[in-house]
């Protein structure tokens, strides 16, 4: 499994936090910036993680912001990208499970680092149920189709 993560420079130190979980889990990372707390886009940083995941490039990734709104928001754009923000345990296995997310978003300034860690370790070890939860996230995709962005 390969996750690619990033986050603005308001998610930048919960990012080294959750690193540290996802080496501790033996999870297979990449770190798509920004490297260091000197303001920058999140927009930007949420895209190329995005895009990542969307090409296949990675199972799935990981957005930190301030709040995990604007990653999350952004991220969504991208087809294929079902990106849920999570401040607790019980949506992030739902997230999984029901969603079949394939993004976790995170606000630093709203989860402290060890409810994070707990968070990111129950989206991992979480899987898609399928079953009528299949049909669902098909007509999340045909609504990209429907609007021309996949
Ligand atoms: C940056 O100040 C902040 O707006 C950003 O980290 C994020 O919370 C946006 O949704």
């Amino acid at each position: 499994m390969r996750l690619a993560i990033g986050s603005d420079h308001g998610g930048f130190r919960l990012k080294q936090e959750i690193m540290k979980v996802l080496r501790d889990e033996g999870v297979d990372f990449r770190d798509f910036g920004t490297f260091s707390i000197e303001s920058c886009d999140y927009p930007d940083i949420a895209l190329a993680v995005a895009e990542a995941v969307s090409r296949k490039e990675f199972n799935c990734g990981i957005i930190i912001c301030g709040t995990g709104i604007g990653v999350a928001i952004t991220a969504n754009k991208v087809p294929g990208i079902r990106a849920a923000l999570c401040h607790d345990t019980f949506s992030a296995r739902m997230a999984r499970e029901h969603n079949d997310a394939n993004i976790l978003t995170l606000g630093e300034r709203v989860t402290g680092p060890g409810l994070a860690g707990d968070i990111v370790r129950m989206w991992l070890k979480s899987e898609f149920s399928g079953g009528r939860h299949s049909r669902r996230v098909e007509k999340i995709t045909a609504i990209e189709r429907a609007w021309g962005t996949t």
